[in-house]
Formats: structure tokens, C-alpha cells, sequence
């Protein structure tokens, strides 16, 4: 089977321009995830779901995905039953099962009723030591078991500023997605999270996320140009009903994966429907 990424490994990340990009694929159904890290207790967890559910009932043409931590899932299943709301896990581990203290596997997750799963978010590689590598072995796990992965990619300020933002992007696209073949990439989703802007209300200009989705689409499309058309590409970093719009109307974005502002019923509504006028 042609492995996608085989030939990308070779390309020097400075080979792309950062301007353009494919043009967004009207085929392309926006996704608006949630992500709501360590917060939310399964109590507050069934709470927030039943304010959402009819919230969102009404939007269309878009996923609508919640992320709650591991002990709020099922609760959250529960209430979103029958509605538009998908699910996702915000980590997994690479094996079946076994003696593996402390970690969930994809087989726990699909039988809860995740559809997809959260892997290399930066909060992860920073504090818990994941790397390209690991990131790896999770996204072949959650393809192999048929979770959709959402792939976590960023890079931090002084790497940005050093000017390595090129290098940083395509070392993480390329870990991550190592050994994926064509057909498998179509689950696959990216998200685009500076570093930088995660939880500091700092947000990346719609310029500055277009210019990076372009240039992930771009890696993508060097192995596969019919792949990286398809793929969804979502912006992550202090997305808020105020600046969803600009970022959405951009043609490489393909929704967002939201965190703080994901916590607010009435927030992550606007967001959805901020969506909606792609
Ligand atoms: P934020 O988090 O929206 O709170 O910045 C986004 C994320 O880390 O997924």
C-alpha cells in the first residue's frame, strides 16, 4: 500500500511557500470540538451536555464533537444520545490492552461511544513527555481500532520566533502521521494549536492559522493531492464567539478545537453557528 508520508521526509519544509494553499473543498464538513482538558466532573460534565444538546440541535452541516476527560464520558454519552453531538476521547494508549496502569484503551473508548480521539496536544507533549513517536503509535492504534484521531500539532513562541515554524510543523506532521497510508489519512483529522495561543487569549491572526494550514495542507499534498484536499484542518489557541467568524472564512481552516470557551454552553454555541456561514 503507497505510504503517504514515505516521501515527505525528504522535503525541506522551507520548499513551501506559506501563502495559498488548496482551496477549501466545499466537500470538506467543518468539525467544532471541545476540549474540555481536566475540567468538568461527571456531575457538571451531564450538566453542560444537557444545556448544549438543544443549543445545537439546530446547526447544520458541521461535527459537533465533545472531548470531556475519561470519567465524564459515559455521562456525557448518556445525555447526547440520538443528537447531533459526537464524541471524543482527549488520549489513548497504542496497545489493545494489558498491564498498563492508569492508561485507557481505544476498545474502552469505542465501547462508551467515542467516535474520535485527541492525540499529541501540546499540554501533553509538555507535561507528559509524548513525543512524535508515541504520537505516532496512538494515531496507528486509533486508525487500526477505528477511532478517527485528531492530531495535535504547534509550535511554541521561541520556536516561532527562532523562525523554526516551518521545520517544528512539518517534523510534527510527519512524526505523527509515519507510516499512514492513503486510505487511512482520510479519518484523519489535524489540528493546528500554537502553543502560544492555548489558554492565553492570545489567538493567531486568521493570516497567521491560514498560512500554517496551508502550509500542513501543502506537506499533505506533496504526497497525495487528493488526500490533503480532503483532509479537515482545524484551528485550536483561544478560539471565542468574537473571533471564530475570521477564522473560519478562511479556506484551509476547516473548523476549530476549542478549549476554554468550549466550558460555556452559550460560548461554544456561537462558535458552532460561526461555523455555519462557511
Ligand atoms: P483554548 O484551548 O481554546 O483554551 O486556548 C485549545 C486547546 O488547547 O485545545
Amino acid at each position: 500500500m503507497l505510504l503517504l508520508l514515505c516521501a515527505l521526509s525528504d522535503l525541506c519544509g522551507k520548499c513551501f511557500s506559506m501563502e495559498g494553499g488548496v482551496r477549501m473543498n466545499a466537500k470538506r464538513r467543518p468539525i467544532l470540538a471541545g476540549n474540555w482538558k481536566m475540567n468538568m466532573t461527571a456531575t457538571q460534565a451531564r450538566e453542560l451536555a444537557s444545556k448544549l444538546v438543544p443549543l445545537v440541535s439546530a446547526v447544520k452541516d458541521r461535527d459537533i464533537v465533545l472531548g470531556p476527560p475519561f470519567t465524564s464520558i459515559a455521562s456525557v454519552a448518556e445525555i447526547i444520545k440520538g443528537t447531533n453531538i459526537g464524541l471524543s476521547a482527549q488520549n489513548l494508549h497504542w496497545e489493545d490492552k494489558g498491564a498498563f496502569t492508569g492508561e485507557i484503551s481505544a476498545e474502552m473508548l469505542l465501547d462508551l461511544g467515542c467516535r474520535y480521539v485527541i492525540i499529541g496536544h501540546s499540554e501533553r507533549r509538555q507535561y507528559f513527555s509524548e513525543t512524535d513517536d508515541t504520537v505516532n503509535k496512538k494515531v496507528k492504534q486509533a486508525l487500526k481500532k477505528g477511532l478517527l484521531p485528531i492530531l495535535c500539532v504547534g509550535e511554541t513562541l521561541a520556536e516561532r520566533e527562532a523562525g523554526k515554524l516551518n521545520e517544528i510543523i512539518s517534523r510534527q506532521v510527519t512524526g505523527g502521521l509515519k507510516d499512514i497510508s492513503a486510505g487511512d489519512m482520510e479519518k484523519v483529522v489535524i489540528a493546528y494549536e500554537p502553543v502560544w495561543a492555548i489558554g492565553t487569549g492570545k489567538t493567531a491572526t486568521p493570516e497567521q492559522a491560514q498560512a500554517v494550514h496551508a502550509y500542513i495542507r501543502s506537506r499533505i499534498a506533496a504526497g497525495d493531492a487528493a488526500v490533503a484536499a480532503a483532509l479537515r484542518i482545524l484551528y485550536g489557541g483561544s478560539v471565542k464567539a468574537a473571533n471564530a467568524a475570521q477564522l473560519f472564512d478562511k479556506p484551509d481552516i476547516d473548523g476549530g478545537l476549542i478549549g476554554g470557551a468550549s466550558l460555556v454552553a452559550e460560548e461554544f454555541m456561537a462558535i458552532c453557528r460561526a461555523a455555519e456561514r462557511r
